[in-house]
């Protein structure tokens, strides 16, 4: 453990830009240690510690806290910190190496232990680190449990917090949370049984669900153009809404990850969480207040006004597909069965797509659209609205089509929201086209959106839940997915593969939704 010496202050000061008006630095947190179990992960390494690090760069980490790195993998302290020296020099953003004296600063108060998940010596050894901690370093008894650890291991790490006496029940001084990776579970009952391995040790308003979608800052934003602009809500409903899609498309396939992905597919990896995430916050209720409960409160709602389907509904509401051999960026690209740690006569779907609605009154008889696939065409995050056609023709030459409006709320690559809208084109005759109205948050704002992570872990040492996932939502979340994963495991989809990589998705997806956007 290193020995305290004085502490160093990040204050960033305002540039002048006025674009910036209104950027604030979120308050800094309490002071607290941050355990990391998983720390010789790819998570830790390339999302993680870069995130604790820049909290700590611009001021938002409060200067007392310490990191613990818990894992099989063989640190001592000293060759742990440059373990981490050496991930930052390689992950972090450019402007935020690690140098100087704040690192050295940050580096004193990091520590490891070499341990295992399953031996409760190791968590007495955690105890008496934290303490010390405490004693050395400041952390005022505040506990942040980070579980980055493969899911399978999350059950027997929680018990043994609560065995070593080191959970919330019993630490009276402080706080001590816990922050869960996806997924929660792999279906509806280990994810009950999860909960109930949650439930002995924490209470709910301790422990943080991470869905890192959550923590995107055009996520957020869905809520504020919502619920901060009066123009969009009057028609955010069955009377002018034609249908909503929401997509979360990649380029890149399954990397290093075949081994966990291919017990996995696109339905778990992404729909029950990210997909799910948006489509409750793109038609939640406005809540009561911007208390995380009230707003979580609207978000179950919309799940639970969402029916699960039947078993014979599956196959028309939903569609599967699986990436062959193609070429992504012109370059030739191999099919999922050939990629590494996954069975070469794989049934699993790189690619899902369903249809739900919300029975609501504000919803009845819109559909909601949802895709996700791996390999596709291109990287795209978005969600959009689109809202009925025009009640009367009156404008455009007899050959003009006449779009519907489209309202795109654009989470990544690009940020920003688009509005479509038809006008006519300049000239004696009376066309018409559609034309974009355009915000993009780097032009509109001047400044990169922090990366989820970052905010996500600032808000947990906060204690700010809202852009957490709460247990009845994952549970509802998982309650819908579940009778399409019981069809798909017992069906085998003999199409696969069914899209080629780099592509648009499986036919059976455009039978299902003609008017996807293009990827
Ligand atoms: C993760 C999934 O939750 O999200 C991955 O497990 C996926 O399979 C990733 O690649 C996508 O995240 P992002 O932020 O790149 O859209």
């Amino acid at each position: 453990m290193a020995k305290a010496s004085a502490t160093v202050t990040v204050n960033p000061q305002h540039d002048g830009n006025t674009l910036r008006d209104g950027l604030h630095r979120d308050r800094v947190t309490d002071p607290c240690s941050i355990v990391f179990f998983g720390a010789s992960g790819d998570l830790f390494k390339r999302m993680l510690l870069p995130a604790v690090y820049a909290l700590r760069l611009n001021g938002t980490l409060s200067n007392d806290f310490a990191l613990v790195g818990y894992s099989r993998s063989n640190y001592t302290d000293e060759s742990f910190r440059e373990y981490c020296k050496q991930q930052l020099d390689e992950f972090a953003p450019a402007d935020q190496k690690p140098k100087g004296a704040i690192w050295d600063d940050f580096a004193r108060r990091i520590s490891y232990m070499s341990a295992d998940f399953d031996d409760v010596k190791c968590y007495e050894a955690l105890k008496k680190r934290l303490d010390e901690n405490d004693a050395q370093l400041g952390t005022a008894h505040n506990r942040l449990f980070y579980l980055s650890t493969p899911p399978s291991v999350f059950p027997e790490i929680i018990k043994h917090i609560k065995a070593a006496g080191i959970d919330p029940r019993t630490h009276v001084k402080g706080w001590t949370r816990i922050v869960v990776e996806k997924p929660f579970g792999t279906d509806l009952l280990s994810a009950r049984a999860l909960q109930q391995t949650v439930e002995r040790a924490f209470d709910e308003r301790s422990v943080y669900r991470i869905d890192h979608y959550l923590g995107k800052e055009p996520v957020q934003d869905i809520m504020a153009l919502r619920f901060a602009n009066t123009i969009f809500e009057p028609v955010w409903n069955r009377n002018y809404v034609q249908s909503v899609q929401i997509t979360a498309a990649e380029q890149l396939g399954v990397e290093l990850r075949g081994g966990y992905y291919d017990n996995a597919g696109a339905l778990r990896d992404m729909i029950q969480n990210h997909v799910m995430n948006l489509l409750a916050l793109v038609a939640m209720e406005p809540p009561a207040s911007s208390d995380a409960d009230a707003i979580r409160n609207e978000k179950f709602k919309v799940l639970s006004a969402i029916a699960p389907p039947t078993h014979e509904d599956v196959a028309s509401m939903s569609a599967r597909g699986q990436y062959g051999p193609g070429s992504i960026d012109g370059k030739p690209a191999i099919g999922y069965r050939a990629e590494q740690d996954v069975d070469p006569a794989s049934n699993t779907e790189t690619f899902a797509a369903v249809r739900l609605h919300v029975d609501s009154w504000r919803w009845a008889g819109v559909p909601f659209y949802l895709r996700s696939g791996k390999r596709l065409a291109r990287k795209v995050s978005e969600i959009a609205v689109t809202f009925k056609p025009i009640p009367h023709r009156l404008y455009g030459e007899s050959t003009d089509t006449i779009e519907p409006n489209v309202l795109v709320i654009k989470i990544q690559p690009e940020e920003g929201v688009t509005m479509r809208f038809e006008a006519k084109v300049p000239g004696p005759k009376s066309h018409i086209r559609s034309v974009f109205m355009d915000f993009n948050y780097g032009s509109g704002f001047g400044v990169q959106s922090p990366p989820a992570y970052e905010r996500l872990i600032g808000d947990a040492i906060r204690g700010d839940q809202t852009l957490f996932t709460r247990w009845d939502a994952v549970e509802r979340a998982w309650e819908i997915v579940t009778p399409i994963l019981d069809v798909w495991e017992h069906t085998k989809d003999f199409t696969f593969p069914n899209y080629p990589a780099g592509g648009q998705g499986p036919e059976s997806a455009a039978k299902l939704f003609p008017e996807w956007r293009a990827l």
